[in-house]
């Protein structure tokens, strides 16, 4: 019998971030059109029963997952994308988040697009298209972590996050993921407790795309982005360069060197920048003046800085590109294209392949802004 193989993998998408975004280089063709005929789409599965077992989402809806059944010899490996979507971090912005599709199933879409690292064409996806592939709702507000409710006397607000990934989890399993017991399900909102759970003789690997939060001060040297964590429900060590060292399980990390998410959110925030000096900067890359250009050297550099002893070890894959972007496994143009992003000419697709299969060793850092002509800049609106 061959290996079971299971990859997680942690998406932290921007809310929206899917739908409206533009690529800067081709504003007249949107990068999905050319695969829009080939679109696979995949319904929505509720958990009706979860509910009993106060696995809810923020609103108290059922939780869901998509799944797409693999095929021949992928048919017994899986691969589980955790959906992203920001957080929130007190009453006011997680009640306005449980009245959208970021916090209620009520609101989200039935079908969802499988693209990229989830599609089902080995044209697409040529390492993962023919496995069972997942894609696990995001609805509890603090990236399916928690455990708590919080009421205001006339509102619940759920934070149940543990539950749900545990109900989705035992529901998967019903459903044939690793086809075996894998015991006392306990909370493993973590890439090591997900192998620990499963038999040795499953491959557990993990990645993250477009989650490595840097702790950095912003550009007015204010710390804007590690007391918003601290106010999250059950979420210490949040950042991941403190993480990363005592995760045991092979790890991949996707990430741009200028994250968009972080730029506009924790590196320049609008807090930091009243005047608006960056407004046209951060809307297109070459609108940048020489100096904030030299400002985001600077950050880029302590990520690269950050991800040293990663960068040493074998077992760990990573994937930094240069492009303004944010999330690059789950569209096709990003994933793996003709025209997709390219690191020593190697796409992302091939070089999460070659990591997962031990092709090769794959720590694939791109050179800075401008540099990199295979960029799709992503910039949210
Ligand atoms: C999704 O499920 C609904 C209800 O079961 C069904 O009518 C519809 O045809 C399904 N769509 C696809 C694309 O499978
Ligand atoms: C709870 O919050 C909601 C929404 O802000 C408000 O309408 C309601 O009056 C609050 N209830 C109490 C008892 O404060
Ligand atoms: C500093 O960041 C906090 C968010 O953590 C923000 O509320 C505050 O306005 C910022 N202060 C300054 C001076 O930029
Ligand atoms: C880059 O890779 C593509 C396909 O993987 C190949 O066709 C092309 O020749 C390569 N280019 C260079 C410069 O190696």
């Amino acid at each position: 019998m061959g290996r079971l193989r299971l990859m997680a993998i942690w998406t932290a998408m921007l809310a929206g971030f899917s739908v409206y975004f533009r690529s800067v280089e081709s504003l007249q063709q949107p990068p999905d059109e050319e695969y829009a005929e080939r679109r696979l789409l995949v319904n929505m599965t509720l958990l009706p029963h979860s509910p009993s077992i106060g696995a809810v989402c923020l609103d108290g809806s059922p939780p869901a997952y998509h799944l797409h059944r693999g095929s021949g010899p992928g048919s017994s490996n899986w691969l589980l994308q955790f959906e992203g979507g920001g957080w929130c971090n007190d009453f006011v912005s997680c009640l306005e988040r449980s009245r959208t599709r970021r916090g209620s199933t009520r609101y989200m879409n039935k079908l969802e697009v499988f693209s990229g690292i989830l599609s089902d064409d080995p044209n697409m996806n040529p390492d993962f298209y023919n496995w069972n592939r997942v894609k696990l709702r995001y609805c509890d507000g603090a990236s399916f972590a928690g455990d708590s409710h919080y009421t205001n006397g006339t509102i619940i607000l759920h934070f149940r996050g543990e539950r749900i990934w545990e109900a989705i989890i035992n529901d998967l399993l019903s459903k044939g993921l690793m086809r075996c017991s894998a015991g006392g399900l306990a909370t493993f909102l973590h890439c090591d407790d997900l192998s620990r759970i499963l038999p040795d003789f499953v491959i557990v690997k993990c990645m993250s795309d477009a989650g490595f939060f840097l702790d950095v001060e912003d550009i007015s040297g204010n710390d804007t982005i590690s007391p918003f964590f601290h106010n999250l429900v059950n979420l210490q060590c949040f950042f991941p360069q403190y993480n990363l060292p005592f995760i045991r399980t092979p790890f991949f990390l996707l990430n741009s060197a200028y994250d968009v998410y972080q730029l506009n959110h924790i590196f320049v925030p609008p807090s930091a920048d009243l005047s608006g000096h960056w407004d046209p900067c951060k809307s297109d890359p070459a609108a940048c003046t020489p100096n904030q250009i030299s400002i985001l050297q600077g950050f880029r550099l302590e990520m690269l800085t950050a991800l040293t002893s990663f960068e040493r070890s074998t077992a760990e894959g990573m994937f930094i590109n240069s492009c303004f972007a944010h999330c690059q496994s789950e569209l096709q143009d990003t994933w793996f294209a003709e025209n997709s992003p390219r690191i020593h000419n190697k796409s992302i697709a091939e070089a999460v392949g070659d990591w997962y299969f031990g092709r090769k060793i794959t720590k694939e850092v791109g050179c800075p802004y401008p540099c990199d002509h295979t960029c799709q800049n992503l910039i949210p609106y």
